[in-house]
């Protein structure tokens, strides 16, 4: 056994240095340093859904034009009890150098949420966010969608080219929320409004009902966006 331990320290068998949250996992807990201060995560946040993201540098071009959509987006993640949280392998001074500047551009955005100090990359590595075929120094675009019981519900990866669609991003939150409040599931291309699929047929009279020019196994349903959003709003209105 100590053999293969010490097998394990070498270059044939390396020292696994990052963790791999999945879907369906506990958020891993850290505490760090932030623009708006300290935070412990996922106990702050808890009873909110957390867009946890990640992006490879401060004062580059495409992160900024995702922070300021990220911004200019607060307010709609807000409505959905949602909040944003954004990492990158930098420190403090630099994330707000950066801000500053972002602030500064032709219709200058105040970015209000907060940006992890994570220049050691304790939280990279936690999140598996550096990947070593992208850089060993960066973290990719990931993006952890965290529910207000701290568990994962979505992870996205991007490459560093790729700038995230805001959309795509609301979408699965409302989703996300539209199947846990109605227990339902969401087609293709769902966006609210949109008929929603339900559970197969669990009884030969519900059988006997279900329309023969779809196979049994397809079951769509009309959801109404108002009462999702009536749902979903008040929902999040009563866990504020
Ligand atoms: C960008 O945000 O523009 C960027 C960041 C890192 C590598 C390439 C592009």
């Amino acid at each position: 056994m100590d053999q293969l331990l010490e097998l394990c320290d070498t270059e044939i068998c390396p020292k696994m240095e990052q963790s791999l949250p999945l879907i369906g996992d506990a958020a891993p807990e850290f505490t760090a340093s932030t623009t708006n201060g300290k935070i412990k995560f996922p106990d702050d946040f808890a009873g909110k859904w957390v867009v946890f993201f990640s992006h490879p540098a401060d004062f580059t071009p495409v992160c900024t034009t995702e922070f300021i959509e990220f911004q200019n987006n607060l307010k709609e993640f807000e409505k959905i009890n949602t909040t944003l949280l954004g990492l990158s392998v930098g420190g403090l001074t630099s994330h707000l150098g950066w801000f500053d500047a972002i602030s500064k551009m032709q219709n200058g955005t105040n970015i209000t949420f907060p940006l992890i100090d994570d220049l050691n990359m304790n939280v990279a590595k936690l999140y598996g966010m550096i990947q070593a075929g992208a850089s060993d120094t960066h973290a990719v675009r990931a993006v952890f969608i965290i529910d207000p019981n701290g568990i994962i519900r979505t992870v996205l990866y991007y490459p560093a080219s790729l700038g995230r669609n805001m959309s795509e991003i609301w979408r699965i939150l409302v989703a996300l929320q539209t199947a846990d409040a109605f227990g339902v599931a969401t087609p293709a291309n769902w966006t609210p409004g949109d008929e929603v699929l339900t559970p197969a047929p669990t009884s030969a009279s519900e059988l006997r009902e279900h329309d023969k020019k779809i196979p049994w196994f397809m079951n769509y349903k009309k959801l109404d966006k108002k009462e999702i959003y009536d749902k979903i709003c008040k929902k999040n209105a009563e866990t504020k």
